[in-house]
Formats: structure tokens, C-alpha cells, sequence
């Protein structure tokens, strides 16, 4: 187990799926949550409930990831509710998959507003809190640690979703050009590119024998990614365990991106 005691987090997008196994797992180990939803409430506060049974405080807020007050307003009242903020994991995102001659422009500003400018307000209110804060002795080395959610599809081109993985290759350059940028002020800046992970946003991709069997062919670990893989990775990005970490794309694939069609071929 990590030693997160004493610390806040916020994850953004947390009421199913990788956000709310983060949000548990951050809670196992020590947190108290504040947890971001668009549309799920219920949902939201049974994540919330799960986190309160740990002996955690749980704060579930509503938050549209792609309006600006809310992404700051989310960050104001964590650290106003819970006195300040150590840990975002900016999660919230969204497929909207559309061959490219037929992409409308609002399937494409939707994937890259929430997916990259919602992970950009989130960090910049961040960082601005955990500047603020600066390192608090006895709670870990870093002022602050920011995990952005990013995806294999920050490297693996994906016809039929060029907007989600434009908004992938974005986060990716936006993660390490701001890791350098506030690295002085000690805050971490890392991300995490999961591959096939078992949720909602893929269900097609599982959710039959068939479907199964192909998308196992791109992962030559030979099994589908759970959400609790996800949040292993991240609370480890979240630790001082992983104090020297900056600026660094923690691929949790099963292997996807290690080009598996060249196995015996090429
Ligand atoms: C996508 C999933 C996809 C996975 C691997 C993720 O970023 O959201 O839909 O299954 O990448 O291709």
C-alpha cells in the first residue's frame, strides 16, 4: 500500500469506469476524494459512499469538464472543503467515433473540449492551488501531483477516431511541456495511457466472445486491462513512491503498443 494519508484528491470523470476506480483506490491507501460527474449523479454518490465506508471523507460535485468555472470551481471547493489539494487525476473524457469524411465539427471540438481543454482548465486551476500550497512536510515530497489521463492512442494512430486520438497526441505534449514547466515548483506531472481497459466507453470491444477475441490479438499480454489496473498505476503516480517521475507516459497495455502484428512477422 501507498502512504496517501493526509493528502486531497481530485479526480475528474470518477462516478464509473478508470475515474471511479482511481477515486477507491486513491481512498484505500489514504485520500480523502472530492469526485467530478457530468451526468451520473447517482452513481457518483454510491462511488462517494464506497469512499466514506474506507473512513475517507468524499465530496461529489457536478462539473461539466469542459466549462471553464467549472473546472476551477471544482478545484476551489476541494480546497475549500478539504483545506487543499495534493493530487488531480484529470479523467473525464469522451469517444464520439465518426469516419473522418463524415465528421461534423461538432463531433470534433466536443472530443477536443472535454478531452484536451478539460484537461487543461483542470490542470491550470491546479497548479495554481498546489503553487499556492507548496510542499507540506510530513505529506509528501512534492507540492503537488498531477496525473493527466491519456491513452495508447497518444502514439497508435486510430482511423475512424481521428478526434480522440488528436485530443490523445495533445494531452501528451501538453503533459510534458507543463511537467517541465512547474517541475521547479515541485509538482509532478505525469500520465497514465491505458489500452484496452474493460469500461463502458469500449463495451463494443468486449462485450462478445467474438469482439474479445480480436481485440486480444492487439494485446499480447492475453487479457482484457481491468479498471483496478488503472488505478494501481495511479496511485503509485500519485506516491511518493514515484518522487523522481516527471514528465513520463506510464503505458499500462498488456503490451498494445509494442506493435504485437510484428510478433513473427515482418
Ligand atoms: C479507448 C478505448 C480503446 C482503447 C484501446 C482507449 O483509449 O478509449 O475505446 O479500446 O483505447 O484501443
Amino acid at each position: 500500500m501507498a502512504d496517501l494519508s493526509g493528502t486531497v484528491a481530485l479526480v475528474t470523470g470518477a462516478s464509473r469506469g478508470m475515474g471511479a476506480a482511481i477515486a477507491r483506490r486513491l481512498a484505500r491507501d489514504g485520500a480523502d476524494i472530492a469526485l467530478t460527474y457530468s451526468a451520473s449523479p447517482e452513481k457518483a454518490e454510491g462511488v462517494g459512499r464506497e469512499i466514506e465506508a474506507l473512513g475517507r471523507r468524499a465530496l461529489v460535485l457536478q462539473a461539466d469538464s469542459a466549462d471553464p468555472a467549472a473546472a476551477s470551481g471544482a478545484v476551489d471547493r476541494t480546497a475549500a472543503e478539504f483545506g487543499r489539494l495534493d493530487i488531480l487525476v484529470a479523467n473525464a473524457g469522451v469517444q464520439r467515433d465518426v469516419h473522418f469524411v463524415d465528421m461534423t465539427l461538432a463531433d470534433w471540438s466536443t472530443v477536443i473540449a472535454i478531452n484536451l481543454t478539460g484537461q487543461f482548465l483542470c490542470c491550470r486551476e491546479a497548479v495554481r492551488a498546489m503553487s499556492r500550497q507548496g510542499v507540506t512536510e510530513g505529506v509528501s515530497k512534492a507540492a503537488g501531483k498531477i496525473i493527466c489521463m491519456s491513452s495508447v492512442h497518444e502514439v497508435i494512430p486510430w482511423g475512424g477516431h481521428v478526434n480522440y486520438a488528436s485530443s490523445k497526441g495533445g494531452i501528451q505534449m501538453m503533459m510534458k511541456s507543463l511537467a517541465q514547466e512547474v517541475a521547479p515548483h515541485r509538482i509532478r506531472v505525469n500520465s497514465i495511457a491505458p489500452g484496452a481497459i474493460r469500461t463502458p466507453i469500449n463495451k463494443a470491444a468486449w462485450d462478445s466472445p467474438e469482439a474479445l477475441k480480436t481485440l486480444l490479438e492487439l494485446v499480447p499480454y492475453g487479457r482484457i486491462g481491468e479498471s483496478e489496473d488503472i488505478g494501481r498505476a495511479a496511485v503509485w503516480l500519485a506516491s511518493d513512491d514515484s518522487d523522481y517521475v516527471v514528465g513520463t507516459t506510464l503505458f499500462v497495455d498488456g503490451g498494445m503498443t509494442l506493435y504485437p502484428g510484428f510478433a513473427d512477422n515482418g
